[in-house]
This record gives C-alpha cells, sequence and structure tokens, in this order.
C-alpha cells in the first residue's frame, strides 16, 4: 500500500497540515478505490465512490484531475469542500460545486457544440466569488468593516473643514499624461482646470474646452447628457465648499481601506443625476478626500472608473490636490500635475456659460 502522504505529494494536492496527518495515519477510502481491482478504464466514478451525482458515467480516473483542476480554478484547498474524515459527506461547497458543473455543461452544450470552452477559470480566475465587474487591479468594492464611531456627517464635515469651506476661484494649470493598456505611447500635453463656487468649472485640455455652468455640463457650443456628461462632471468637479457632497443620496460608511499606503474610511452613496454609485475614500489622518470610485451600470453590466487625489496643498484658505489621476474603466490613465494654482478674484461672466470665452 502507497503512503496516502506521498500519493497526496505526487497528486501535487494542496493539502494542509491537517489533513495530511489524517491522510498519514489511516489512508482515506477514496486513494485505495483509486487503486481498483479491476481495468481502471473500464469503471465509471459511480462504479468506485461511494457519493457520486455529477460524475455518473465520467471514467473513475477522471475524478481526481477534475478535483484539482476545481482546487486549481478557485484557489481552493480540498477540504474547502470536503470534510477532512469522509469525502462522501455533503458540504455546502460541494452542493455549489455540482451545480457549477452542471452550469457549465449547460453552457458548453447550449452555446459552444458542447466543446469544452467556459470552465469553472473562466469565471472563477483563481477567486473563490467571480468578479462581475471588470474591476482595476487597484479597486476593490469589498471593505474591511466599517469601524462602529464612523459617520458620514463627520467625514464630510472634516473633508470641507480640512479642504476649505469658503470657495474662491482657483486656476490650475499643469500638463496631463497619458497612457493606455492600448499602446506604450505617452503623451503629455497641457491642461488648464478653473473652479468657482457652486461647483462651476472650465476645463481646457487636448480633447477640448468643457464646463459646468450649474445646470448643464457643455462641451464647446454643445450642452451633453447621461454618461458623457458625468463623465467630464466628475473631472471637473472641485469637492470644495460647504456644499461639495451635494447630489450624494443613501450615503452610508461602507467600510474602511489602505489606498496607496493611507489608512481611509470609504463612504457610498448613489448620486441621481448620473444613476452611479460613487465611493469616497477619506485619509484617516487628513480627512481629505483622496480617492473617488465610480460605479456606472448598463444593462449588461457595470463600469468602474476612479480618481486619485494627492499632491495637497494649500491655495488661499482651500487645500488643492496638485496630482489628479483619472483611471478609465478601459485602462486608460490621465495623469494631471499641476504646477500653479492660484486664487482669482475676478470672475468673468461667461466663463462657465456654454460657448463663452
Ligand atoms: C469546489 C469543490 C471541490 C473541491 C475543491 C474538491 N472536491 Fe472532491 N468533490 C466535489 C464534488 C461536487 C464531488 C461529488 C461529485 C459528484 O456528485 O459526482 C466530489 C467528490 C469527491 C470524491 C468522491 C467521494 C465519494 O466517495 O463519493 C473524492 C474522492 C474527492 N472528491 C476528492 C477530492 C480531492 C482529493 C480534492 C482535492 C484535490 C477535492 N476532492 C477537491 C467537490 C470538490
Ligand atoms: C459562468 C460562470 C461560472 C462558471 C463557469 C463557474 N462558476 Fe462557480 N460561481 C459563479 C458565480 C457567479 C458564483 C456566485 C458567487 C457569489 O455568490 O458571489 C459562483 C459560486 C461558486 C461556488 C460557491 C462559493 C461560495 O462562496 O460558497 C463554488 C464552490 C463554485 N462556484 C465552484 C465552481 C466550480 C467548481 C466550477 C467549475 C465546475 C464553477 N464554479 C464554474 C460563476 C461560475
Amino acid at each position: 500500500m502507497i503512503r496516502a502522504s506521498s500519493i497526496a505529494h505526487n497528486l501535487g494536492m494542496r493539502f494542509n497540515l491537517g489533513t495530511l496527518l489524517v491522510l498519514a495515519a489511516a489512508p482515506v477510502p477514496f486513494l485505495c478505490a483509486a487503486k481498483p481491482q479491476t481495468s481502471p478504464s473500464t469503471q465509471n466514478c459511480e462504479d468506485v465512490y461511494k457519493n457520486i451525482a455529477v460524475f455518473k458515467g465520467v471514467p473513475a480516473k477522471d475524478l481526481i484531475p477534475a478535483m484539482q483542476f476545481m482546487c486549481a480554478s478557485l484557489k481552493y484547498e480540498c477540504v474547502d469542500c470536503h470534510e477532512e474524515n469522509d469525502y462522501a459527506a455533503e458540504t455546502r461547497t460541494k452542493e455549489s460545486a455540482r451545480k457549477m458543473v452542471i452550469l457549465q455543461r449547460d453552457i458548453n452544450d447550449k452555446h459552444f457544440g458542447g466543446k469544452l470552452e467556459v470552465t469553472c477559470m473562466s469565471c472563477h480566475n483563481g477567486r473563490e466569488k467571480p468578479n462581475s465587474l471588470p474591476l482595476p487591479a487597484t479597486v476593490k468594492l469589498r471593505h474591511d468593516k466599517v469601524p462602529p464611531n464612523a459617520s458620514v456627517s463627520a467625514l464630510f464635515g472634516r473633508h470641507i473643514k480640512a479642504s476649505g469651506a469658503e470657495m474662491p476661484m482657483l486656476v490650475l494649470k499643469g500638463s496631463m499624461t497619458e497612457t493606455s493598456d492600448h499602446s506604450d505611447k505617452k503623451d503629455k500635453t497641457p491642461y488648464e482646470l478653473i473652479q468657482a463656487k457652486g461647483g462651476l468649472f472650465r476645463l481646457t485640455f487636448k480633447h477640448g474646452t468643457f464646463g459646468f455652468d450649474g445646470k448643464t455640463v457643455w462641451t464647446g457650443e454643445y450642452p451633453m447628457s447621461d454618461e458623457p456628461a458625468a463623465i467630464f462632471g466628475r473631472m471637473g468637479r472641485s469637492w470644495r465648499g460647504r456644499d461639495a457632497f451635494a447630489g450624494l443620496e443613501k450615503t452610508s460608511v461602507s467600510g474602511i481601506a489602505t489606498i496607496n499606503g493611507k489608512k481611509t474610511t470609504v463612504v457610498r452613496g448613489t448620486r441621481a443625476m448620473t444613476g452611479s454609485t460613487e465611493e469616497l475614500y477619506f485619509d484617516n489622518k487628513s480627512g481629505l478626500l483622496i480617492r473617488l470610485v465610480n460605479v456606472t451600470r448598463s444593462s449588461i453590466g457595470a463600469v468602474v472608473s476612479t480618481i486619485d487625489y494627492d499632491g495637497f496643498k494649500s491655495v488661499g484658505n482651500a487645500k488643492v490636490p496638485m496630482k489628479v489621476k483619472f483611471l478609465s474603466p478601459d485602462g486608460t490613465v490621465w495623469d494631471v500635475a499641476y504646477s500653479n494654482a492660484t486664487v482669482s478674484q475676478e470672475v468673468k461672466e461667461n466663463l462657465f456659460t456654454r460657448g463663452g470665452k
């Protein structure tokens, strides 16, 4: 009799120490059963194992590789689905896995002519819970537990105080570097943003001039709507002044997270104007908003974009992020670095109106 532990080793199974000890002490039935008396090629799983449902009619020699495939696809160990001492016993995850085997077969039979195209790996990709969103590597939507004393109004209030409750008109000048997953090209171009009370802004960069007049986001002579308006609305948003968080509804503290080494508390809310969900990450130390994650739904899935604020500098009575990084759902990164930030006293009337100069 070959020792179970060496079989386990040869199979490359991810047994934990406990399993290993049990196996070494008393070889579990399936390892004996895997060496049947008759020719293995003629036996099916149900002839060899005790509790077979979905692998009925499948050759017995398939079972262990199939188990290893499940482990590998979900980064699971055998004991994540099995009771250590009884592999035939029912478990919650085993039951889920059975449904998944059926799901996988259905998809392939119905849509891929029975070819093995979609597997556990296609969806799970090394995770217990598959991602249903194309999430950037830097973003997680599940956070660690909410601290019991955290409150949305306290977090908002602290940010407003830290960034300057009064809102002077600010003129920010610098450059934007564009990098993309789709090309190696780096492209550095001028970037200018003017922001004023009431969320008004005027943004000029390589893609044109965009603004917000208090009602409508526009570009050049034209009003914008739907997602394009929402995207540029977020780009120009200053998050300053007493009404910095106006328009956010159903807000709640959704957890804590670490962003670029900074401990943050996260607030989640919805914005009726754009129909999207926003997550706001407040730096525990400074109280400032350092990340916005935006989730916009479509009928087939949601897209996620982020804006990171960094390099805060005092300008007049405001704290201004001199570095802003936009990450779009397709992986394009716009890195904005301001070299110049000034408070302007004279507000030109039509600066923020459509077609205004
Ligand atoms: C994702 C869950 C999952 C993982 C991980 C998993 N199994 Fe299984 N295992 C199952 C399911 C489901 C069945 C029942 C198959 C059926 O109903 O036809 C099963 C059945 C078995 C059986 C048959 C038991 C019997 O007598 O009925 C053995 C033996 C077994 N697994 C071994 C392993 C080993 C060894 C590993 C680690 C390499 C492993 N399994 C990992 C889900 C899993
Ligand atoms: C078409 C996509 C898809 C395929 C293929 C697929 N799964 Fe899943 N699986 C999911 C989804 C979605 C969930 C639900 C996750 C959640 O609850 O958030 C899930 C859940 C599970 C769970 C339950 C996890 C838990 O938290 O309890 C297990 C176990 C599992 N899958 C195993 C498998 C195995 C094994 C295969 C391959 C035979 C497989 N899945 C194939 C999409 C898939």
